[in-house]
């Protein structure tokens, strides 16, 4: 069956304004406020933290209903190592691609929370979180709501990475921020589904810029 073209979901952030996207936008703008309200030491120590990160103190976790999330946590895992994780639901969703957009749409508008069988065990041992999503209506699929209020994530530092059709992280960063607020949350990666196959150097590229170039 043909996928929808995302001008059927509501609204679309695959504009881009003078080739500055809606999301390094709001990384750039989240710098200059952070920046403001913390002291400079404070954002260096936040690299420096960050570039240690490897192995046991990294958590991957992922939700994917056609693989490209997978794919993509995959190219990340490969880099950085760590433990991954699919957030997987009690009840699936339907594979038929028109009746997971129509049950997902409910569930947003209902602001549900599916109950989900994944447990985070050790996560008090974990430093950096990677949260990999496809963007669902907008935001994180509601699964990510029911798991981050369980685990808020606090004291972490949190690194979304999200695939779509064009509405890019959507108001998933906002969500991410709302739902892990005593979290230090990192600039994502987002790339089209259709093209994560390709993603490996830009993931490469996006990872080196956080300074998480330690492997295992
Ligand atoms: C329920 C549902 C809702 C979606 N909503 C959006 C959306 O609002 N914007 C968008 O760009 N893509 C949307 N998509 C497309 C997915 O984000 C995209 O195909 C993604 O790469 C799928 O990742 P996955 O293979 O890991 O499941 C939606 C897909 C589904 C199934």
């Amino acid at each position: 069956m043909m996928k929808k073209e995302h001008s059927a979901y509501p609204e679309s952030f695959s504009r881009r304004d003078g080739g500055l996207s809606t999301s390094r936008r709001a990384f750039l703008k989240t710098l200059v406020l952070g920046a403001l309200a913390v002291p400079a030491s404070a954002l260096f120590a936040r690299t420096a933290f960050a570039a240690q990160a490897g192995g046991d103190n990294v958590l991957i976790i992922y939700f994917s209903h056609s693989g490209n999330t997978r794919r993509l946590a995959g190219f990340i895992h490969d880099r950085v190592g760590g433990r991954m994780v699919e957030l997987k639901t009690e009840r699936p969703y339907p594979e038929d691609y028109d009746a997971v957009v129509d049950e997902a749409k409910k569930e947003q508008e209902a602001n549900a929370r599916p109950a989900i069988t994944t447990t985070l065990d050790g996560l008090d041992k974990v430093d950096t979180v990677f949260i990999g999503y496809p963007n669902w209506w907008g935001t994180l699929p509601m699964p990510f709501f029911t798991l981050l209020e369980r685990y808020p994530m606090a004291g972490k530092t949190v690194i979304p990475f999200c695939t779509h059709e064009g509405s890019r992280f959507g108001r998933s960063e906002r969500d991410l921020r709302s739902l892990c607020p005593q979290a230090r949350l990192l600039e994502g990666f987002e790339v089209r589904g259709s093209r994560v196959s390709g993603a490996e150097k830009d993931v490469a590229e996006w990872l080196t810029g956080l300074g998480l170039t330690a492997a295992r």
